[in-house]
């Protein structure tokens, strides 16, 4: 435990642990879009920056061990960061952002929001991918919630989840928008 954080970990002890245990690149950049999300949704709520953000960094660092097996995926992450000290409250979240795997159910303003998060940066990824430059900078909200009712676009993207930004007062419109916002400024890391 690093005393004084209230995350328990360091911004840069989490990034180093996450690319311990996540060797896919695109994953990774999932993570990290997770986290810039989260960073300004904790903003908009009120709530510690370095905790959601760490939350939305970390939440799926067990993927690559527990991708045949989704009724695990959240409870291996649990496992590796209880011990290294990461707060229980990213760790609850975490594990709910796999309710459904895990027989739990989301109840927190945290849960709603880290899942609604992670969920929307794969729409967001995809419609960039859309445009010649394939750059999110270029991305209208527009283009994003058209694509969110279109069914077979990025089908692989759960609506429903990002759906959940309703549970916690946001209308569709308004989390594109905090979500574009959140993922241009980290463009360049993630190559979009
Ligand atoms: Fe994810």
């Amino acid at each position: 435990m690093t005393e004084g954080l209230l995350a328990g970990i360091s911004r840069d002890d989490a990034l180093e642990l996450l690319k311990m245990h996540l060797k896919n690149e695109k994953l990774i950049s999932h993570c990290i879009a997770s986290e810039a999300i989260m960073r300004a949704m904790a903003n908009k709520f009120d709530k510690d920056e370095e905790v959601w953000g760490i939350a939305g960094l970390l939440h799926d660092i067990d993927y690559e061990i527990t991708n045949e097996d989704p009724g695990r995926h959240g409870a291996e992450a649990a496992g590796i960061l209880l011990s290294k000290g990461v707060s229980k409250d990213i760790v609850e979240a975490i594990k709910n952002h796999n309710a459904e795997g895990l027989g739990l159910e989301r109840s927190t303003l945290f849960d709603h929001a880290l899942t609604c998060s992670e969920t929307i940066t794969g729409l967001i990824v995809a419609t960039a991918l859309v445009y010649p430059d394939k750059k999110i900078a270029g991305v209208k909200p527009k283009s994003v919630t058209k694509r969110m009712k279109t069914r077979h676009f990025a089908r692989a993207v759960s609506r429903e989840r990002i759906l959940e930004c309703e549970k916690i007062d946001m209308t569709l419109n308004e989390f594109v928008e905090l979500s574009l916002g959140a993922m241009a400024k980290i463009a360049e890391e993630i190559g979009l």
